[in-house]
């Protein structure tokens, strides 16, 4: 291991490569390696013109091109060879983004970390929807929940989620929308506007509306999968186009590449 390795973790934005910070282009314009994951839009490895070796560690709800070990083993490889190593992760690196594992096992071999904070697309995703967190009258807080723990279960948060009166966000849940939807319906949150987000930001974004009683149903209807966000919440209703449960293409220049896991 060079005493001077560096390992940069670096968010990608939600998907519209345009959604990404001066600092991130820079770290990526200066990076010898860059292990990068589905989430990242491939087109980010254009900035990448000094690096000599650019890997796909593609992980994406559970289906993983590599185990988080097996990462955690090529971060120290390539640490040891190369001075400047990116993980260019999908959004923000510490939601839901696995980093402290990386973090540390990186630290544990002296191996110094600089972070990059990306656009996560808890926020962003909504927003490219005209779906605001908060908004003065309507709601005053909003919450980010998981909803898969690590073994894969229903997050125990999805049951607090459901006795706020915050705008709900919910990341990694489609395998268990209608248990959510359920637990929702069972503390009266029935009638509350709900949104399924599914590919934001991109031009395969596709969007679903209706209520949390009826959002799992239009979901299914509508065939929406991974990646997608779940978002619950009076807010919903700002959409312009709430009033009917609809799905939209929607033309934004960029793309994830979905083929990848
Ligand atoms: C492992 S988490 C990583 C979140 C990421 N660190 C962030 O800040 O956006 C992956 C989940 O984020 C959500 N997600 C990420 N990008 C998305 C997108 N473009 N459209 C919809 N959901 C997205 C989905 O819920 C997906 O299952």
């Amino acid at each position: 291991m060079t005493k001077q390795s560096v390992l940069t973790l670096v968010g990608a934005g939600p998907g519209d490569p345009e959604l990404i910070t001066i600092k991130a282009i820079r770290a990526l314009e200066a990076a010898d390696v860059i292990l990068y994951d589905a989430l990242a839009n491939d087109v980010l490895l254009d900035y990448c013109k000094s690096a000599q070796v650019t890997r796909f560690v593609g992980k994406r709800y559970g289906c993983h091109a590599l185990s988080q070990n097996e990462i955690n083993d090529l971060i120290l490889y390539y640490c040891s060879r190369f001075q400047n190593v990116v993980r260019l992760k999908g959004g923000d690196p510490f939601i839901f983004g696995r980093a402290q594992e990386e973090i540390d096992v990186a630290i544990a071999s002296g191996i110094k970390v600089r972070i990059v904070p990306g656009i996560s697309s808890a926020m962003a995703v909504p927003a490219s929807q005209n779906i605001p967190l908060t908004c003065r009258g309507i709601s005053e807080s909003f919450w980010v929940v998981t909803g898969t723990n690590r073994n894969n279960e229903l997050s125990k948060d999805i049951y607090l989620a459901a006795q706020s009166t915050a705008t709900i966000v919910i990341l990694m849940a489609m395998s268990k929308l209608e248990e959510i939807c359920d637990i929702f319906v069972n503390f009266g949150k029935g009638e509350i506007p709900a949104a399924i987000i599914q590919n934001g930001t991109t031009i395969h974004a596709k969007m679903v509306t209706g209520t949390i009683k009826d959002i799992a149903y239009r979901a299914a209807a509508a065939a929406m999968e991974n990646p997608a966000i779940i978002v619950f919440g009076e807010v919903v209703r700002l959409n312009r186009d709430m009033v009917i449960s609809q799905v939209r293409e929607l033309q934004t220049p960029n793309q994830i590449d979905a083929t990848k896991c």
